[in-house]
């Protein structure tokens, strides 16, 4: 019952939430993260999270993981932060993205949500070059 409750929000949900492993690797995204990013539902299965952002992130992905599992001192999971998406057709996005970590059969994992601010981007842009 749970479980179908979950899986409501997680087939609903207008951000995309994404979970990986602790080496970065995709272990599943909801339905909004395909429609987001690109992909097709299995596609970025067993990918690099980093697939999903430009240069120089995309590059440096893995070492901002090994830099947290290594200090444990977060720079993102329980901050947030806005970023750039980039899609697999190539073009890029501006993001606010929040993650967290959670222990998934004794192992740790993290959980992001991706929510596209491009309209709230655009408005605020609209508003400072009309005054
Ligand atoms: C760290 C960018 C998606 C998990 C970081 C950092 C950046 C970044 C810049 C390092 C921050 C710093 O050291 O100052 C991005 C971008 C994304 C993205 C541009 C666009 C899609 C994700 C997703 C997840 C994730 C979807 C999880 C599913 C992490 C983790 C860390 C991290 C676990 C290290 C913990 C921390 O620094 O608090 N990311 N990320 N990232 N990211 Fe991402």
């Amino acid at each position: 019952k749970n479980e179908l409750a979950l899986r409501a929000v997680l087939e609903s949900a207008v951000d995309s939430i994404i979970s990986i492993d602790e080496h970065g690797i995709i272990t599943s995204y909801n339905p909004a993260a395909e429609r987001m990013f690109g992909y097709g539902p299995k596609e970025l299965l067993g990918c690099n999270v980093s697939s999903l952002m430009p240069s120089p992130d995309r590059e440096r992905h893995d070492g901002y993981l090994r830099r947290y599992l290594a200090t444990g001192i977060p720079r993102i999971i329980g901050f947030g932060r806005e970023a750039t998406g980039q899609r697999k057709d190539g073009s890029t996005f501006p993001i606010d993205l929040s993650v967290g970590e959670v222990l998934y059969e004794g192992r740790r994992a993290f959980t992001g949500i991706v929510r596209d601010i491009s309209e709230r981007k655009a408005t605020e842009h609209a508003l400072a070059t009309s005054l």
